[in-house]
């Protein structure tokens, strides 16, 4: 054996001695650099080549190349040994696929959207179109075409917000009914819910921005028991199967005559006594309602004689009170997403 060949041996020795003990990537790399780097110590062996005679430079150079080869051919050997032994313990360590999965989370609807959606999803069940409109309105469409002249104290019990002489954010849901009765022909039926405001003080029963559910039904011969049924129908499907309506002698410009709607305390199914709910009287409040007022009908073109309707305006966050059993109407729109979540 000559002199390199023996130096190979022992180099190669020491290599895969190296390579044994190498437990990562890093180290792995360290022995490729002491070995097989550009001043490693197959570089130091090739540097002997110079002091040989010629004729046998070419061949030394091809056994120490076949050398080299045989290393390398190693290093990868024992580099993916080292990545699949990680593999394997990645694999031991990983996943234990019966473990319960971690929830997603979807959020939920919002009750006062919820309220708004049932209630709509009853009128349109019976041929009501839904319809929504502008939350910022002229005044026309608010007052005037309601019956309500410039000079009309119930202007003022509105409390609007006006955002120049004539324009307001809506206090009311009616005006959809003067824009659906000035672009449709009788008959009409429709549901308009959206928001409205006011420049009410916050408090327990008050927010300055709520949402009515608005109803309107104008036809030939329709008469207050229709009224009276569609709500009773919706006081059933929102609160349960026992619910009676009432309603109470009221007064708007719009409505003739008028009517406050209460529906049996769903709390307390009317016994009253000691309620908390409804403050003993069996009876809570939904909101205004009555037959549509001749002048409202002239004003969009019908002709009271032939035509009659019905009107109402729930208050969507007043169902919600109600339906949800919560005590106060700003829980709502204070951003708790785990109080709102149980309300479904
Ligand atoms: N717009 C009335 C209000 O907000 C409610 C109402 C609607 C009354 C329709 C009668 C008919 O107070």
């Amino acid at each position: 054996m000559s002199d390199l060949d023996t130096q190979l041996d022992e180099l190669q020795k020491r290599f895969a001695a190296a390579l044994a003990q190498a437990t990562d990537e890093r180290t792995l790399e360290a022995v490729r650099v002491a070995f097989l780097g550009r001043s490693g110590e197959v570089t130091t062996v090739r540097r002997t080549i110079g002091a040989l005679p010629p004729n046998e430079r070419p061949a030394a150079g091809k056994t120490i190349n076949d050398a080299v080869e045989a290393m390398e051919g190693k290093l990868l050997e024992a580099a993916s040994s080292l990545e699949n032994r990680a593999f394997e313990t990645d694999l031991a360590q990983s996943i234990d696929v019966t473990f319960p999965a971690i929830p997603a989370q979807t959020g939920s609807i919002h009750p006062v959207r919820r309220v708004i959606e049932d209630v709509a999803t009853y009128f349109a069940r019976r041929g009501f179109a839904i319809v929504v409109g502008p939350e910022v309105e002229p005044d026309y469409y608010n007052f005037d075409a309601l019956n309500i002249p410039s000079d009309h104290p119930a202007r003022e019990g509105f409390d609007s917000f006006w955002l120049t002489d004539t324009l307001l954010l809506r206090p009311h849901t009616s005006p959809m009914q003067i824009r659906t009765m000035q672009e449709h022909k009788p008959p009409v039926a429709i549901l308009a819910p959206g928001k409205c405001y006011r420049r009410d003080a916050v408090d327990a029963r008050h927010l300055f921005q709520f949402h009515q559910v608005e109803g309107l039904l104008v036809a030939e011969g329709i008469h207050f028991g229709h009224l009276k049924g569609m709500l009773a129908g919706m006081c059933r499907e929102l609160f349960g199967a026992e619910q009676q309506v009432r309603f109470r002698p009221s007064f708007f410009p719009f409505t003739e005559p008028s009517a406050e709607v209460d529906t049996t305390c769903p709390k307390c199914k009317g016994r009253a006594g000691e309620c908390n709910m409804c403050g003993g009287s069996g009876w809570i409040e939904l909101g205004g309602s009555g037959m549509v007022h001749p002048n409202v009908l002239r004003e969009v073109g019908y002709d009271p004689g032939v035509y009659s309707g019905w009107a109402f305006g729930f208050g969507a966050e007043r169902i919600g009170l109600t339906r949800y059993e919560v005590d106060d109407v700003r829980r709502f729109v204070n951003s708790e997403p785990e109080f709102l979540k149980q309300l479904q």
